[in-house]
């Protein structure tokens, strides 16, 4: 299934209505027929976008939300007992987000979920939640919804724990997520995808929330563990999917998710997919090497190196807006760009690299290398600009200290305009060009 998205930057959007309607988004085709995944402040979407003035100000702004997400994402590699991966605690999925409209329960009640790759379950909140926004999901009017039993796999899973003693009964599960909580009931019913129904779709029923963050018709996991949508859509998409996410500078912003193997690159250059299981939601990828220009950057193997152990290594987030690496990478990489461009240097935001827009000419391209596949970056996957247009920045940062575990992300900025195919059953990621703006 193909499925159009646009970026969160939609500031210029309002502007190019008028000459851009025959690619609007919003433009309703039955919603039956296509599934449009769109950004979380984008027009199409219901909610609304903070305040900001340009689109770099809303990059540095969401870039700055990043360390929260990175830190959540770096404290739970290394943990020693995790068997199945609870719903994301901390994750700041107030950044950098896509929405994706879906149908759940018979007859389809409409929901704008968040979707996130490094995250399985899905939840969104139901009639007569404490402290949800107004739109939740009845369940009372759906023919097919069902409460799930605590003694079903899927509850040890969502509560990671066992049922209390006594066996049965509603499975109920709280969880903290992004400096907010709720709690809430597993329960099935199903979901539907643009023209794609999934029967029996076990997600969590939030009834109270206590918090701001959680997503306010809730989210729907594409990461790799047991309840995500990958494993319960069964054979349905063959554990495959792209998504191409187009520039932040355009103006029309328009990309697409792929679910199932129809429609993928034939040919794309790939690289091993690792899995941690310690982390086992996450995209792990073997990065061998960063180059700045023609120089690869001499850096201390233990900090690229994946060990399944400690969870330690580099994944690919849809969630994170810049890619950040553990800090002796990090420093050694803006070293090397530093010596190949003028300086002097200064800070912006998250971005400690900013040099007159006038000496861009001389930066040098990044270039990450993966087992069996380098990507040089196009310039607008690694350098951003100011708002003024006077400075530009080298658009990746460290990792946050004081987490225990090595942990680089590749992010949405370095994916733009690029297809990123995840392929769960070989165990590959292809990363391959492509114009999605
Ligand atoms: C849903 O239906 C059940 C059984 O008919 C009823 O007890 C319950 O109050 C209803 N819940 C709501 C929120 O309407
Ligand atoms: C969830 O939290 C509430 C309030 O703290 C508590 O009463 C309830 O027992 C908890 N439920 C579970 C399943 O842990
Ligand atoms: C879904 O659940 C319903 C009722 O709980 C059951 O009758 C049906 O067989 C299930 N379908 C699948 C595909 O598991
Ligand atoms: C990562 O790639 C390097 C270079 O090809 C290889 O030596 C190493 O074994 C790979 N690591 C894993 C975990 O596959």
């Amino acid at each position: 299934m193909n499925i159009k998205f646009i970026t969160p930057f939609i500031l210029l959007s309002l502007l190019s209505l008028t000459t851009t309607t025959s690619l609007d988004p919003c433009a309703s085709q039955s919603d039956d027929s296509n599934l449009d995944v769109i950004p979380i402040y984008g027009k199409c979407s219901p909610f609304n976008p903070p305040k900001a003035d340009s689109w770099a100000n809303t990059l540095i702004n969401m870039a700055s939300k990043d360390l929260a997400r990175v830190r959540y994402l770096s404290t739970l590699v290394g943990q020693k007992n995790i068997v199945s991966t609870p719903i994301a605690s901390g994750q700041a999925f107030d950044i950098g987000n896509y929405i994706v409209r879906v149908k759940i329960g018979t007859p389809g009640q409409l929901f704008f979920m968040v979707l996130d790759t490094s995250t399985d379950e899905a939840f969104v909140p139901c009639l007569g939640c404490l402290g949800c926004s107004a739109t939740t999901f009845s369940p009372n009017s759906s023919t097919s919804y069902d409460p799930l039993d605590c003694s079903v796999p899927q509850c040890g899973q969502v509560r990671g724990l066992s049922c209390p003693a006594g066996g049965s009964g509603t499975c109920f599960f709280n969880q903290s997520y992004a400096g907010s909580s709720f709690s809430a009931v597993l329960v099935q019913d199903s979901l539907r995808l643009a023209t794609d129904v999934i029967p029996n779709y076990s997600f969590g029923c939030i009834n109270a929330i206590s918090g701001g963050s959680v997503p306010a018709q809730g989210l729907l996991g594409l990461g790799r563990g047991p309840l995500s949508l990958l494993s319960q859509s069964g054979t349905h998409y063959s554990g495959v999917f792209s998504y191409c996410l187009p520039s932040f500078k355009s103006y029309y912003f328009s990309g697409s998710l792929k679910l199932g193997p129809v429609g993928q690159p034939k040919s794309i250059k790939t690289t091993p997919l690792l899995h941690s299981p310690h982390r086992p939601s996450l995209y792990y990828v073997n990065l061998t090497g960063i180059s700045v220009g023609h120089v690869l950057v001499p850096v201390p193997k233990q900090y690229l190196t994946f060990d399944p152990t400690t969870g330690s290594g580099t994944v690919i987030d849809s969630g994170t807006v810049i890619t950040r690496f553990v800090e002796p990478v990090y420093n050694a990489v803006r070293d090397e760009f530093r010596k190949q461009v003028s300086g002097p240097f200064s800070s912006l935001g998250a971005f400690d690299t900013c040099f007159v827009k006038t000496f861009e000419t001389l930066a040098p391209p990044v270039a990450l290398h993966f087992e069996g596949l380098d990507l040089k970056l196009p310039s607008e996957n690694s350098l951003i600009h100011s708002s003024s247009g006077s400075l530009a920045c080298l658009a990746m940062a460290a990792a946050p200290n004081n987490v225990n575990s090595v942990l680089n992300v590749i992010a949405n900025l370095q994916q733009q305009n690029l297809r990123i195919l995840f392929d769960t059953v070989k165990n590959k990621v292809g990363i391959a060009r492509e114009l999605c703006n």
